[in-house]
């Protein structure tokens, strides 16, 4: 019988249903060491969630429940799913998705990384499970917002945040990239708020009502599963694109992210069709952790990308490109992850070429690499692979910009070798190829080298994926306009010119970076107020900017910038901002008094996952 439905299914697909995918059968390199589940055996193809945010428990309680099919000819006597500090009320397992009879369950001890096991009998037949559960106010994959948190300070908000294994912490499932499922949700919320999730809105148009549905019709891995809740507003920018934010934030945002119709455009051009429907961008309060995160249909972003002059929209242009690279086509493991991330740098920075042109985004690919290798300088060389060994370790730990940057070189040095119009064709059947699949670095080798030989054969694919360092064949970004930039920083630096002779005003925001990051170490304090003065850097409103002043400001003592340092800690939850802010506090024994006085008053603000980082900067216990 279960053979039969697989045909239907398959047969369905051929035809050219595109949401859900065959699933590959398991194998050694596909197994998730970062997940708990049986999937191996039976997996989830849809999920279910009826939910109640409550704001004054901090809790999400209500049931997933969710559809299985066995993975073999076997049919496994039991479920085992991912959880951490959830509450499990009961568990319920059908053999029709109607009516449900008690299942037993148990829940497996608790690692500080994986949570715990919750394990669920199955009867025979079953095709349903269902498990009543309340989450905890510490979850990791949620943060609850006091009002004062907000731009508003009216309304208490709150976000998840689920890559890589947060989902376990609101909701029991298997937390594997390797899984997909579709989704539906029906979401009960104070009235006066408004609830949005990485899925279609079913009752977009009537108003606040307390009450949200939504459905999510393509299958998606865990981790894409998201939710934000706060007192916010909608601005369309085309009639499939637009922006959600607080109301005193969503027309600045509207502004900011005006091109988001073009860069859809262009990407569609150049990756091929946009599968999802629509393309919204939520922006957070500032103490959102990332940059940005690709929810489906809706983009999570930080409030730091509002610049006022769109120079920091290359984070929309990642998220966006997600929606092939990592969306569509999935790393099956956390091992994989280089394949969502390296992907998307290389397809971002595409869509930056055709919506700003080949200058701007030369410039950013070229500051992207200067960070990597900045990094790399300081990372054991087992972190400096593509397809990293994460045996024991917090997926956390391969988020380093060796998957991103040094993975998108390797796409950059295949197109080198074969050329744009040939590496394009490949980029277009391989999401073509991949679409709505989670697949493995031995999966994409695989293609490679069947599709592009002349890319497999040019370039050395084991050294870029399992060596140390970068490989003496990467082509590198170069950009005529920063090595004037180098060329007058030097000159200042050598004292040929004072700095009032440096173009800051007629600079771009990238331009400005590359000086900043390009500051020799005799640069100190004396040579910094010189630049402050001269240009008021340490008033800068561009995130990135500020960010980077800082940063050079606190590693050579410029005791001027310290008050902003300060305000600027406890003003934003980025993590990318936070973590070498503090690590170059921590360097000097004052500052790391100063960082353990800010981090005090800064904490309760910041998300857990943040939290997690600094607390391990400064050695400080977390709760
Ligand atoms: N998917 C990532 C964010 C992420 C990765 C969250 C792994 C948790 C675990 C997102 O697409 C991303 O890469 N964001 C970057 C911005 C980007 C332009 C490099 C960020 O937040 O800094
Ligand atoms: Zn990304």
């Amino acid at each position: 019988m279960r053979r039969l439905i697989g045909l239907v299914l398959l047969g369905s697909l051929a035809c050219g249903g595109p949401e859900t995918t065959e699933m590959p059968p398991p194998s050694p390199d596909r197994h998730d060491l970062h997940s708990y589940s049986n999937a191996d055996e039976i997996r989830t193809t849809h999920i279910a969630l009826d939910w109640t945010v409550d704001f004054d428990t901090k809790t999400i309680g209500g049931s997933a429940t969710l559809t299985l099919q066995p993975v073999g000819d076997a049919e496994p006597s039991r479920l085992i799913l991912d959880t951490r500090a959830l509450t499990i009320r009961a568990a319920a397992a059908s053999v029709d998705g109607d009516r449900f009879t008690a299942a037993d369950f148990r829940l497996g001890p608790s690692d500080p990384v994986l949570g715990a096991p919750l394990t669920i009998q199955l009867p025979e037949g079953a095709t349903h499970v269902r498990v009543e559960y309340l989450s905890d106010p510490g979850a990791t994959g949620l943060q609850w917002l006091e009002p004062a948190m907000t731009a508003g300070k009216q309304h208490p908000y709150l976000f998840s945040q689920s890559q890589a294994i947060h989902a376990r912490s609101w909701i029991p499932l298997q937390d594997t990239p390797g899984v997909r499922a579709t989704y539906e949700a029906v979401v009960r919320t104070p009235p006066e708020l408004v609830a949005v999730m990485s899925a279609e809105m079913l009752n977009r148009d009537t108003g606040r009502t307390g009450e949200y549905r939504f459905e999510m019709p393509q299958a998606i891995p865990s981790y894409l599963i998201a939710l934000a809740v706060g007192d916010i507003d909608f601005r369309a920018i085309s009639d499939r694109t637009g922006v959600w934010a607080e109301p005193s934030v969503v027309e600045s945002a509207a502004s900011e992210f005006e091109d988001l119709e073009s860069m859809m455009q262009a990407a569609e051009k150049l990756f091929g069709p946009y599968r999802w429907g629509r393309y919204d961008v939520l922006v957070l309060p500032p103490s959102f952790p990332f940059g940005g995160m690709e929810n489906p249909r809706l983009t999570f972003a930080t409030p730091t990308l509002l610049a006022g002059d769109k120079s920091l929209v290359g984070v929309i242009a990642h998220e966006l490109a997600h929606s092939w690279s990592g969306n569509l086509v999935t790393n099956a493991t956390w091992r994989d992850f280089w394949l969502n991330e390296g992907f998307t740098v290389y397809l971002e920075n595409r869509i930056q070429e055709e919506v700003f042109g080949a200058e701007r985004a030369n410039m950013e690919a070229a500051l992207e690499v200067q960070d990597l290798e900045a990094e790399m300088a300081e990372l054991a060389p087992r972190d400096q692979v593509l397809h990293v060994d994460l045996t024991g370790r917090d997926p956390d730990e391969g988020f380093t910009q060796v998957p991103y940057i040094k993975g998108m070189l390797l796409l950059r040095t295949m197109e080198h070798a074969v050329g744009r119009e040939q590496f394009d064709a490949f980029l277009r059947g391989y999401f073509d190829h991949f679409a709505f699949q989670s697949i493995t670095t031995a999966d994409f080798e695989a293609y490679l080298k069947k599709e592009l030989p002349a890319a497999a054969e040019a370039v050395p694919l084991e050294t870029w994926l399992n060596d140390p360092g970068l490989p003496a064949d990467a082509v590198r970004p170069t950009s005529g306009a920063f090595e004037a930039v180098e060329a007058i920083g030097r000159r200042w630096v050598a004292g040929e010119i004072p700095a009032s002779e440096i173009p800051w005003n007629e600079w771009n925001t990238h331009e400005r970076l590359r000086l900043l990051a390009s500051l020799p170490k005799e640069v100190g304090p004396d040579r910094m107020a010189e630049l402050d003065k001269a240009f008021s850097i340490t008033q800068s409103r561009n995130a990135e900017i500020i960010h980077r002043w800082l940063l050079e400001a606190t590693k050579r003592g410029y005791k001027p910038a310290e008050p902003r340092v300060e305000q600027f800690l406890l003003a934003v939850g980025r993590r990318k901002f936070l973590k070498p802010l503090y690590e170059a506090l921590a360097e000097t024994p004052e500052g790391k008094k100063r960082a353990l006085a800010i981090y005090k008053k800064a904490r309760a603000g910041y998300h857990p996952i943040a939290q997690q980082t600094i607390d391990q900067i400064l050695g400080v216990k977390g709760e």
